[in-house]
């Protein structure tokens, strides 16, 4: 024992589920405001439930059958047809939604951009977009004398799509572009999920309004990418991605394909990466003691910053914090399949056509899989804990082929601006716990209020 006082338990804020079945409608009213809450209680504690709501569903927290599903099988568990329907007009065909051999090639081409050393080269835009991160988290405070650490991490993110994927912002109406993002989230999030559920279709739905405003972002995304044909090479997202050849049958991307992939990257990235940056400030706010462990580290690293990538490897602990806030607040803590072939998970049939319902939410939070689920504890991800847990039990980026192709590019991104901003200041709530509220993505709800204090 070295004397240290004991960490006190932390439990941060959590979603009020559901403890008594719902009837259609009250399930459609709670997943309107936020999905979560149509996950019931009994999902913490056992391996999977089945139900009819419209269609006959499962909700699956058995790892061995997410193993299943996400893996084993994968042909037969495909992404729910109405939700890609639904998300075609924001991104194509692109690698988010393709199926079979259309996504396969995709995969193939795309792999190899996510490599490390071309991580290593995008770096600087992270560590760039880091330093003014922590700039303008001074701006704020000196302004308003608190931060709203989300809008803090969103406009972080943006940073480094605009420099990555955009060109730059010199090129760029960068609040045009920022409000174009905000605008096409929002609806792709609202749209969504009322189809993953197989809701019926008079439940009225804004997808109409969905087609007409994100016709903002592909003429802008078309741009650049034209504008691109006349410029020397960088070494940037949207070149990789240029360039990127499937090893198999050297096909390349179509300027339409590069298009729908580049944005399907912004759906799929910025606010993620954003979001688990917030809980993370959040959680590291309420719990001083592992605040200061990781401002230690970060300091040690990196004095007074900004981290680069060559620091990475001594930022250990500063990523299992992050590990950690993925697992209480998985920024995509609802994923969903549907069963193309009949198959038996957990011992109960499944057949073609049922909808496969997976809360990444209630995964990590599992009472048969975790111990003390619903506390803060980063120590959960030291390598020797971590070590002899279940490959499916921890999900926060999916798993198997279809795992996200930008797990790598976020974690750098994302430790990257943590170490920063901790070597440089103390955050304290500033404000109410946010709520967890599930729309595409967990959000969360109120803002994540804090203060910051210079680390002198
Ligand atoms: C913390 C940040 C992120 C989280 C939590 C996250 C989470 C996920 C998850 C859970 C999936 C699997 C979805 C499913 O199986 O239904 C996924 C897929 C994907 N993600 Fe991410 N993501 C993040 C960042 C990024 C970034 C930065 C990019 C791109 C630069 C990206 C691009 C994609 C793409 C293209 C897919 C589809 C891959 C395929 O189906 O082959 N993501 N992501």
């Amino acid at each position: 024992m070295d004397g240290t006082p004991a960490r006190p338990r932390i439990e941060p804020p959590k979603v009020a589920v559901a403890t008594a079945p719902l009837s259609v409608l009250e399930t459609v009213r709670k997943a309107r405001r936020n999905v979560l809450e149509i996950v019931p209680e009994l999902a913490f504690r056992q391996p999977m439930l089945t139900g009819v709501t419209v269609a006959r569903w499962h909700m699956v927290m058995d790892p061995d059958s997410l193993e299943r599903i996400l893996k084993d099988r994968v042909e037969d568990y495909p992404k729910s047809p109405v939700t890609k329907r639904l998300l075609r007009p924001a991104i194509g065909e692109s690698l988010f939604i393709a199926e079979g051999a259309h996504w396969r090639w995709q995969r193939r081409a795309a792999a190899p951009v996510f490599a490390h050393r071309h991580l290593v080269a995008l770096s600087p835009f992270m560590t760039a977009a880091a330093e003014r991160s922590a700039a303008r988290i001074g701006e704020e405070m000196a302004a308003k004398g608190g931060v709203e650490a989300y809008a803090q991490m969103i406009a972080a993110t943006f940073d480094v799509i605009c420099d990555v994927a955009l060109s730059g912002k010199d090129t760029l109406d960068r609040p045009a572009v920022s409000r174009a993002i905000d605008e096409y989230m929002e609806t792709v999030g609202k749209v969504s999920l009322l189809d993953v559920l197989a809701v019926p279709t008079w439940v009225p739905r804004p997808a109409t309004l969905f087609r007409r405003r994100s016709s903002d972002l592909r003429p802008l995304m078309d741009r650049v990418i034209a504008a691109r044909r006349n410029e020397p090479a960088r070494e940037d997202l949207l070149d990789l991605m240029r360039f990127a050849e499937d090893p198999e049958s050297g096909r390349k991307m179509t300027p339409e394909e590069l298009r729908d992939n580049m944005l399907a990257f912004i759906v799929a990235g910025h606010e993620t990466t954003a979001l688990a940056l917030a809980w993370a400030l959040w959680l590291l706010a309420i719990d001083p003691a592992t605040q200061e462990r990781a401002r230690e580290e970060a300091r040690a690293a990196i004095g007074s910053g900004p981290a680069e990538a060559a620091h990475l490897p001594s930022l250990g602990y500063v990523g299992q914090v992050l590990e950690e806030a993925m697992r209480l607040y998985p920024p995509a803590a609802f994923l969903a399949r549907i069963a193309k072939a009949e198959d038996r998970l957990c011992g109960r049939p499944i057949m073609g056509g049922d909808i496969l319902m997976l809360p990444i939410y209630a995964l990590h939070r599992h009472r048969m899989l975790w111990e003390d689920a619903d506390a803060f504890d980063p120590e959960r991800f030291a390598p020797a804990a971590a070590r002899g847990r279940h490959r499916y039990q921890y999900l926060p980026f999916g798993a198997g082929p279809r795992i996200c192709i930008g797990m790598g590019f976020a974690l750098m991104e994302a430790k990257l601006i943590l170490a920063t901003l901790l070597a440089r200041w103390r955050f304290v709530p500033g404000g109410p716990p946010p709520e967890p509220a599930m729309t595409l993505t967990l959000r969360p709800s109120g803002g994540v209020r804090l203060r910051a204090e210079p680390i002198i």
